[in-house]
């Protein structure tokens, strides 16, 4: 029995948090079942196998690398002993997973290297272009075969729009979400209700077969339904950690969302920088907010204005009026200009993202990232 269990004044924050870490057990043990068995009608499909291993691999990485991040300094004594039991645990797995795939074929543990799924966060300056993006970049990944989650954490909708779904669709209903006064805000992840359940039963379906999850939405009679379902967002996207799938979250902007942690789910971290001075000035705030992940600039609505000093983009997506026409008739740019130059651009964000961009992505699972300098993806 841990010291926390013979604990009889437990705050419900302590509460929360043990619930938290059993909960971050059973997506690990699901994760591994997966993979110990093969996944359901992969027979013989070893790539398949490997993918399994790398994800709970990768996601065992995450979880730790999220309670190092948010916790470290921070917590009793008698918590980090607890904190500690549970990095065993993770590391079990992870090693679980290393044996099996130095076990593997090299040539098949490469090619599900290349399958492993993308997860990007988008964040920069209000306006930046930031769920025009992920909304594009969302489809254009599905549109390539992917299984693409594209999630909205801003309680602004914004994404529904660039994905071409209503925007009171695809919101956590209220029976996803239970109270616990642990939780911030009040409300977390229903019990009994897995990540991976609530990825397969409550995200939308959009255009191009991507699916969409958004906080509740503003208009519930209460008004308090974005609150009430934002942790258990947050949960579902970190604890979903089907290796075969890609997750695109578009972040509220500023820098309050990074300072929370929002991006804990993403393996890569977009930063949307525009022209404006200020929308640089944005940037390099919030660059160190996400310095434990690797990241990405991308500059759009640029003319001809030179590059922010330090902010090299990946991309470079242009100012185009199409794009904005798009958004005056309520249109997803997709649909209403496939052929303009941004979404040109977004196509090579998409190409980046899954060509030689992810490889270097494997290595950061299992390390602390102390040196807090900015990653680019090599193009
Ligand atoms: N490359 C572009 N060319 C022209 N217009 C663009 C471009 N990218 C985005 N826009 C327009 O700029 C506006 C802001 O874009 P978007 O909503 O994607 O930004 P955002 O960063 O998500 O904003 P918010 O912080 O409000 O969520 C929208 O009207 C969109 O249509
Ligand atoms: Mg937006």
């Amino acid at each position: 029995m841990s010291e926390l269990d013979t604990q009889s004044d437990r705050s419900p924050r302590d509460e929360w948090l043990i619930d938290s870490l059993t909960r971050q057990v059973a997506v690990m043990e699901a994760m591994a079942g997966v993979a110990r068995t093969g996944p359901p009608g992969s027979a013989g499909d070893e790539v398949a196998h490997c993918l399994a291993w790398r994800g709970v691999q990768r996601q065992a990485g995450r979880f730790g690398r999220n309670l190092e991040a948010r916790l470290r300094g921070r917590l009793a004594p008698r918590w980090e002993q607890e904190l500690a039991g549970h990095h065993r645990v993770l590391a079990a797995y992870r090693e679980e997973a290393d044996e099996a795939l130095t076990g593997a074929d090299p040539k098949v543990v490469v090619e599900a290297e290349g399958r492993l799924g993308l997860r990007v966060a988008v964040i920069g300056k209000g306006g930046a272009g930031k769920s025009m993006i992920s909304g594009t970049l969302s489809r254009l990944l599905a549109r390539r075969g992917h299984r693409v989650l594209a999630a909205d954490l801003d309680t602004n909708p914004g994404l529904a729009f660039s994905l071409g779904v209503s925007p009171t669709a695809g919101g956590l209903p209220p029976d996803a979400v239970e109270a616990h006064a642990g939780a911030a805000y009040g409300w977390r992840l229903r019990t009994g209700l897995s990540p991976a359940q609530a990825v397969d039963r409550l995200a939308l379906t959009a255009p191009d077969g991507a699916r969409f999850l958004a906080l509740g939405k503003i208009d519930d009679a209460d008004k308090t339904a974005p609150k009430q379902t934002l942790v258990a967002l947050l949960e579902i996207l970190l604890g979903f950690g089907d290796p075969a799938w890609d997750v695109v979250g578009d972040l509220e902007a500023g820098p309050t969302t990074p300072f929370e942690r929002y991006h804990a789910f993403a393996d890569r971290v977009m930063v949307v920088v525009g022209p404006a001075w200020r929308s640089a000035m944005t940037a390099r705030r919030l660059l160190p907010l996400v310095a434990d992940v690797p990241t990405l600039v991308v500059a759009n609505r640029f003319r001809d204005e030179p590059d922010h000093p330090g902010l090299a983009p990946a991309v470079r997506i242009p100012d185009d009026a199409a794009v904005a026409r798009a958004e005056r008739l309520g249109l997803a740019p997709l649909d209403e200009c496939p052929d303009s130059p941004a979404i040109a651009a977004v196509r090579e964000l998409a190409d980046l993202l899954t060509g030689g961009g992810n490889g270097h992505d494997h290595h950061h699972s299992d390390h602390d990232h102390s040196d807090h300098d900015q990653r680019e993806v090599p193009v």
